[in-house]
Formats: structure tokens, C-alpha cells, sequence
């Protein structure tokens, strides 16, 4: 019996070291095939404000994961799109100058994509009227620049989905991605359209979820917590009211940059993520708790 002991010991070391030994092989075969075979090869993605921002980087990581990206903006997205097709090959991209409140823009932009590229796999409702809006108290806000924020941020994603997901629910398959905001959950002042639109947001994920499931499309949302974009870092107020506080609100007592969102966007965007919907992803470094 007390021979039997150190054999069992061996015995188990030796399949340990085994599993080990597999697991690590998997693991190696895995990364070998990503490189191969990147998430997103053969899909086709808009990215509405996907220009300028945030947004840019969402174009970039979408084309570097092999995606085909119609880059979507009111801003010029030539520049982007040509560094983009110089990476990634003149097939991999597109760009298009639209504004996402007008219908009209809206269904050429899908006519567009859909010419070029055949198919629309992902969308991500990024654009917003965000960084250039100038915080003020609720009772200082005129009706027209209240009324451009809730056209651009709320009716935009709805005329985007209104018409992409036709082409979606023809193949059973998409994953809509609606931008929301860590201040719809913490309610920041002195942004109230802007945090009231990223509200509807979050209602209009959950809604729209249970509408498109049967079609096998997918609709998430995403909330960035503040991010030192190019263009927010343009807006001095947000700047001063924002950065400090926020830092210090978080679990990771750090600045937030575009590029801590691209691993939550493209598990939104891949098959990574089959079996989420109607979910908002925050992703702000521990200060709101979800
Ligand atoms: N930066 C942040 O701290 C932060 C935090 C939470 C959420 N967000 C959200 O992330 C997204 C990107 O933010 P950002 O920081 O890059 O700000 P941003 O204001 O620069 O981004 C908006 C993008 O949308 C485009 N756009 C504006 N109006 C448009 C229109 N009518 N039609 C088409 N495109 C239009 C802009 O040109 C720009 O490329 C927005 O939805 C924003 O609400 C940002």
C-alpha cells in the first residue's frame, strides 16, 4: 500500500504534464489559426461616424480583424480609407460622406455598401453628436441643437437599422453594435439631450433585440466610460468637468484610450459573442457597475 502511493503520485504528474502539454498545443494551434484565419474574414462592416473619434479605430480594428469596412461619416473618411486599403488591400474598404439623420443619405449608404461589398454582416451605430456639443445646464439647451442631438443619435441608429437589418434578416445572421455611454448610467449633468439620447440607446438595444432574434441577428450595445479621443480631447470643457473625476471614479485609476474598447467591439462583432443580445457592454474601467 504505501508503495502504491508515490506510483499514484507519478502516474498523475505524468497525465497532468500531459493535459498540460495539450492544452498548450491548443492553445498555440488557436493563435497559429487566428493569424491565418482572422475573426471577421469575409464579413462585410459599416461604421457610422467611423471617420473621425473613436470611431476611426473602430474602422481600423474591424479592417485588421478582416473585415471589408464602409467607413460612414459626415467627416471625410478618404484619408482613412486609403491608409486602410494600403494595409489591408484596395478590397477591404470604402468610405462614404453621409448624415445619418437623413433617410435618404441613409438608404444610399446601404444601396452603396451593398454594391460594393454584396453583403452586410456588422453594424456599428457610432456616430454621434458628442465631442463639438457644448455642456450647459438643462434649462440652457435650445430646442434646435436639443432636437439635432436626439436626430443624429437616436433617429440615425434607427435609420440605420431600419435599412441594413432588411439584409440582414435575408441571410439570418448580423450583429448590430448601438454606441451607448457610461453617462446614461451615471447620469452625468449638464449633457442632458446627449445622456438622454445614450439612454434610448440602451432601451432601443433591449427592444430591438427581441425583434431581430428570430432572424438570428444579434443587437448589443456598447458604453464607453470617457475616452481621450482625438476629437473629445478637442473639447475643453469635457476636458476640465470630465477627466479628473472620472479617473478617480474608477477601479482602474487611469485614462481611457479608443483602443481599450477594440477587444469588447470585436467580440461584439464576431462570432465570439453568438449567444449575446440585448446587452450592454460597459466598458469603463470599473466605475460604473453594471
Ligand atoms: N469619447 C468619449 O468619452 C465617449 C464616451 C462614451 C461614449 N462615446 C460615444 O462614442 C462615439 C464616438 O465618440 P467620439 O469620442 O469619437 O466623438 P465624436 O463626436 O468625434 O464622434 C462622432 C463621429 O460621428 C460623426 N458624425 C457626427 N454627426 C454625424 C452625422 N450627422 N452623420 C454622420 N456622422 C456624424 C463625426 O464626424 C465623428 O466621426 C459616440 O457615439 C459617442 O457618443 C464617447
Amino acid at each position: 500500500m504505501a508503495g502504491l502511493v508515490p506510483a499514484i503520485h507519478v502516474f498523475m504528474v505524468a497525465i497532468l504534464q500531459d493535459v498540460d502539454a495539450r492544452d498548450k498545443r491548443g492553445h498555440d494551434d488557436c493563435k497559429a489559426e487566428r493569424q491565418i484565419m482572422p475573426r471577421l474574414a469575409g464579413k462585410t462592416a459599416i461604421v457610422t461616424g467611423g471617420a473621425k473619434g473613436i470611431g476611426r479605430h473602430y474602422s481600423q480594428a474591424l479592417a485588421a480583424e478582416g473585415a471589408r469596412v464602409m467607413i460612414a461619416d459626415i467627416a471625410d473618411g478618404r484619408e482613412l480609407a486609403e491608409e486602410i486599403a494600403g494595409r489591408h488591400g484596395a478590397n477591404s474598404v470604402a468610405s462614404l460622406k453621409f448624415d445619418v439623420s437623413d433617410e435618404k443619405a441613409v438608404k444610399n449608404l446601404v444601396a452603396q455598401t451593398i454594391d460594393r461589398f454584396g453583403q452586410i454582416d456588422v453594424l456599428v451605430n457610432n456616430a454621434a453628436y458628442y465631442a463639438t456639443l457644448k455642456p450647459r445646464n438643462f434649462n440652457e439647451w435650445d430646442t434646435d441643437t436639443w432636437d439635432r442631438v436626439m436626430a443624429i443619435n437616436v433617429r440615425g441608429p434607427y435609420l440605420m437599422v431600419r435599412h441594413v437589418a432588411p439584409h440582414m434578416m435575408a441571410r439570418r445572421s448580423g450583429k448590430i453594435i448601438n454606441i451607448a455611454s457610461g453617462a446614461a448610467y451615471k447620469g452625468v449633468p449638464r449633457m442632458l439631450p446627449y445622456v438622454t439620447s445614450k439612454g434610448a440607446m440602451l432601451a432601443f438595444t433591449r427592444s430591438l433585440s427581441r425583434e431581430l432574434g428570430e432572424y438570428g441577428i444579434a443587437v448589443n450595445s456598447l458604453s464607453p466610460g470617457y475616452i481621450l479621443s482625438d476629437t473629445g480631447l478637442e473639447n475643453a470643457t469635457h476636458v476640465e468637468e470630465e477627466r479628473v473625476p472620472v479617473r478617480n471614479s474608477r477601479a482602474f485609476k487611469r485614462d481611457a484610450y479608443p483602443e481599450d474598447l477594440l477587444g469588447a467591439l470585436l467580440f461584439l462583432a464576431s462570432s465570439d459573442s453568438d449567444f449575446v443580445t440585448g446587452q450592454s457592454l460597459v466598458v469603463d474601467g470599473g466605475s460604473v457597475n453594471n
